[in-house]
């Protein structure tokens, strides 16, 4: 019989409380590791998915840590090193969203999107990598809009552009450590993200005028959004044995979208 690939290992997951950070760290707990799960403010959320584990046998912690301050990463690594002994996992899944025309952005816009989408994810890189052994795994979070034009989404998609960039160059440093970098670019997913914003991903001259569903229906080849645990199995895959020569890659998880 196959050993659960993630017995006696330890993850961290930004963004852990809700969405698909949540999906990651029970996919990650039901193959066997003892998860931190990092999360803004949604306190709540983050104690109701330890519970859910730590009733399904698992170890989990929950840790408020918001990643624009790379000082609350640092308590949220430390943390889960102190829980745990070790770390063999980051899954850096916090991120926001943003829609705003050229003329509305702001210069605080600018700077907050990227302080979590991308700063963010870089300090949780060089706070975790620091406890890793060799073997350890990194996977960041990109999205398909950082190929893909998409009226108002400039600096949502040039936050994620710059994640695939980063594992691009990362990881020829990490590689000399036998640590490996990556990035899952997920398409359009159910969560609390795609239903606040999801309709603005349409043509502004079609807003309105179709469903999310019926938008899914014509822009992806598989006819719908994807559940947050089928992006969740991507985020497994970068952080198991099985992708032990796979690095500095970002993989696209979209149902084929168009
Ligand atoms: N859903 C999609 O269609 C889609 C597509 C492509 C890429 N993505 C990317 O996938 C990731 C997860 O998205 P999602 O759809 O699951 O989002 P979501 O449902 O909005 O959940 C976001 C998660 O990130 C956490 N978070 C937000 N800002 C944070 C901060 N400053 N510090 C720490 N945690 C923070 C939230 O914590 P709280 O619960 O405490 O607020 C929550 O756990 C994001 O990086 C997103 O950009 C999503």
């Amino acid at each position: 019989m196959q050993k659960a690939r993630f017995e006696g290992k330890a993850a961290v997951i930004t963004g852990g409380s809700r969405g698909i950070g949540a999906a990651v760290a029970r996919r990650l707990a039901g193959e066997g590791a003892a998860v931190a799960i990092g999360y803004r403010g949604n306190r709540e959320a983050a104690h109701a998915l330890v519970a859910e584990l730590a009733g399904d046998g698992g170890r989990a912690v929950a840790v408020q840590a918001d990643v624009a301050d790379p000082e609350q990463t640092r308590v949220l690594i430390d943390r889960a090193v102190e829980e745990f002994g070790r770390l063999d996992v980051l899954a850096s899944c916090a991120g926001i969203e943003h829609f705003g025309a050229l003329e509305e952005i702001t210069p605080a816009d600018f700077d907050r999107l990227f302080a979590v989408n991308t700063r963010g994810q870089l300090f949780a890189v060089q706070h975790a990598a620091a406890h890793m052994k060799e073997g350890g795994r990194i996977v960041l979070t990109s999205s398909v809009s950082a190929s893909r034009a998409v009226f108002g989404h400039t600096l949502y998609a040039s936050s994620k552009a710059a994640v695939e960039s980063m594992v691009l160059n990362l990881s020829a440093e990490l590689g000399q450590r036998g640590i490996t970098v990556n990035a899952i670019a997920p398409g359009g997913t159910a969560t609390d993200m795609a239903a606040e914003h999801g309709t603005a991903y349409q043509h502004p001259g079609l807003v309105g005028k179709m469903s999310m569903d019926e938008w899914a229906g014509v822009q992806i080849a598989l006819k719908r959004l994807a559940h947050p645990s089928e992006v969740a199995a991507g985020y497994a895959f970068l952080a198991s044995d099985d992708a032990a020569y796979m690095t500095g890659r970002t993989l696209r998880i979209d149902g084929g979208m168009f």
